[in-house]
Parts: C-alpha cells; sequence; structure tokens
C-alpha cells in the first residue's frame, strides 16, 4: 500500500489498527500518529518505528487518507480547527468514533468530504474484529478499498448501505462483544457453581462460543439445523433449551438489541449537539 495514512489520536483502536498493518500492509515510515499524550506516542513510535506529527494539522496536510479515533466527547474540538487544512489537502476521513453522524462531522467542518463511517469491536484488539463500514457519496472505489484494507488487517468488515444501519451494526457486532462475554460467565459460573475450577469452566465456555462460532460460519446447514444437530430427543440439549424457551430467552435477546439500537441513535442526537 503506497497511502501515507495518518491517526489522529493513538488509543487502543489506533494502536491495534496500526499493529495489523505494520509492517507487512504498509511501511512503517507511511504511517503517521499525533497523540497528545508524549508518552504513548514515544511508545509507538518504538513498537512500530512509525511517524510521529507534531500536531493534527501537520499530520491532515501530509496524508492522503485519516483514521480519526479520538473519543466522541472531544471530537468537536479536534476537528474544529482542521477545517482549513482538511479543505486545502482534501484527505479520505476515517471516523471509527462511535455515535457521530456523517453530517455532524461535514457540519463540523464546514463542508462536504470524503467521509467513512466505520464501527469496529474490541476482539480487534486480538484480530478477531469485525467492523461495519458506511461510505458517504464522495468516497471512491478505491478509497472504500483502502478502507477495507485498513479494517480487515485487524478482522473482516461489511458495507452497509445506509448510514442508519450503522446503529444496527453498533447494537449487534458493536456492542455484542460484551453479550457473548456475559453468556460465557453466566454459563462458567453455573459450572464453577456445580464443581469445576474457575480456570476449567471458563476455558470450556470460551471455547464452546468460539467453535460454535466457527461451525456457524463454516458450515452449509441453517442455524436451526445446526441446533437440531446438537439436540437429541430426551436429551441434555433439549432439557437445556427448553428451560431457555420457558424463560423467553428470544425476547430477552430481541428486546436488548432494540434497547441498544436505540440508545446508539439517541447518542448520535447528544453528540451532535455538544
Ligand atoms: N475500543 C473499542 O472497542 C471501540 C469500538 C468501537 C468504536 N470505538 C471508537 O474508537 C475511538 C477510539 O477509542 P479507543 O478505545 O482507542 O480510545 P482511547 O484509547 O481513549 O484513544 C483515544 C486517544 O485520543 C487521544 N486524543 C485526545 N485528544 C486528542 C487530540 N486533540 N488529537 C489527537 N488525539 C487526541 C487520547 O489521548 P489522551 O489519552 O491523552 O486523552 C487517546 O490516546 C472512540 O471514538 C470509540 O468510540 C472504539
Amino acid at each position: 500500500m503506497n497511502t501515507k495514512l495518518g491517526f489522529i489520536g493513538g488509543g487502543n483502536m489506533a494502536a491495534s489498527l496500526i499493529g495489523g498493518l505494520v509492517p507487512n500492509t504498509i511501511t512503517a515510515n507511511n504511517v503517521m500518529v499525533f497523540e497528545p499524550n508524549a508518552d504513548k506516542a514515544q511508545e509507538l513510535q518504538q513498537r512500530f518505528g512509525i511517524q510521529i506529527a507534531q500536531d493534527n494539522a501537520q499530520l491532515v496536510s501530509e496524508c492522503d487518507a485519516v483514521v480519526i479515533a479520538v473519543k466522541p466527547q472531544v471530537l468537536h474540538t479536534v476537528l474544529s480547527p482542521l477545517a482549513a487544512v482538511i479543505t486545502k489537502h482534501c484527505p479520505l476521513l476515517i471516523s471509527i468514533v462511535a455515535g457521530i453522524r456523517g453530517n455532524t462531522i461535514e457540519q463540523w467542518l464546514g463542508q462536504s468530504l470524503s467521509l467513512v463511517r466505520v464501527m469496529p469491536n474490541t476482539p480487534a484488539l486480538v484480530g478477531a474484529g469485525i467492523s461495519g463500514l458506511y461510505a458517504n457519496t464522495h468516497v471512491t472505489e478505491a478509497q472504500k478499498q483502502l478502507t477495507e484494507t485498513l479494517l480487515n488487517s485487524v478482522g473482516q468488515s461489511v458495507w452497509v448501505n445506509s448510514e442508519s444501519d450503522i446503529d444496527s451494526v453498533t447494537a449487534l457486532s458493536g456492542s455484542g462483544p460484551a453479550y457473548f462475554m456475559l453468556f460465557i460467565k453466566a454459563l462458567s459460573d453455573a459450572a464453577e457453581h456445580a464443581g469445576l475450577p474457575p480456570e476449567t469452566a471458563i476455558q470450556l465456555a470460551s471455547e464452546t462460543a468460539r467453535g460454535a462460532a466457527l461451525l456457524v460460519q463454516q458450515s452449509d446447514q441453517s442455524l436451526e439445523q445446526l441446533i437440531d444437530n446438537v439436540t437429541s430427543p430426551g436429551g441434555t440439549t433439549e432439557k437445556a433449551l427448553k428451560s431457555m424457551h420457558a424463560n423467553n430467552l428470544t425476547k430477552v435477546l430481541t428486546e436488548a438489541f432494540d434497547a441498544a439500537r436505540q440508545r446508539s441513535e439517541e447518542l448520535a442526537l447528544e453528540l451532535s449537539q455538544t
């Protein structure tokens, strides 16, 4: 990749993306970060050999694509002084900031931009993330390819057709790691209660979650069929599933998804007024 790639913010997500990209996909001297915390900036430079910008304006003026990786609450303050330099250099902006809509960013910068919104998730930290991507109408095919290369370096990615779908991505895969971790915790706690050592219980529960996910991804069979394959009549799985249905687990999960999606919409409104 010959593109010069910049990161505004050198926190957890930026570090995991840089770790996925350098050195195989992009050479270290084509990556630049601005991070106000000098210790963090130095650590990134030592770890990956990347360039550290003096400020965000220098980074925008030297990079073809800029990943915005700061917390939502500071985004307005971070972007406002960059309007002129962005107008002059027109980099592709790739925002991984949760909850802030593209038109809010355009409003803050006072211009139309090539902008991709990304909703990554925390398994990106171990190279197993999945990101939802939305490109506005100014983004070219080449810029979409570049964004995919970036996010696929820490997992997989899927494009969505409307920006409001990012709220669904947020409620499914953005928040989703916590849902599956809660499953792992509840099941391993139950097994621990029944006498298994905690580490054994967590290993059994988490590896079962990973194995089930791999089966879903690699099998041609439907989810219903795969569930059926584990469920013998009169057996243990049947008994457990009956108990889950009696407790309305599907309703619990549907309502949890809807609540998260609604909160994502509310946050976007709240954050557009910051
Ligand atoms: N972590 C996730 O799984 C995840 C998932 C989906 C979306 N996201 C989004 O990704 C973004 C980054 O998350 P994160 O977990 O990487 O956060 P983080 O670790 O807090 O990183 C943000 C970094 O931005 C720096 N920063 C603050 N002001 C800045 C400025 N003016 N210019 C440049 N950098 C500045 C912060 O420095 P200081 O520490 O000195 O303040 C910090 O190092 C967030 O918007 C979040 O919503 C994260």
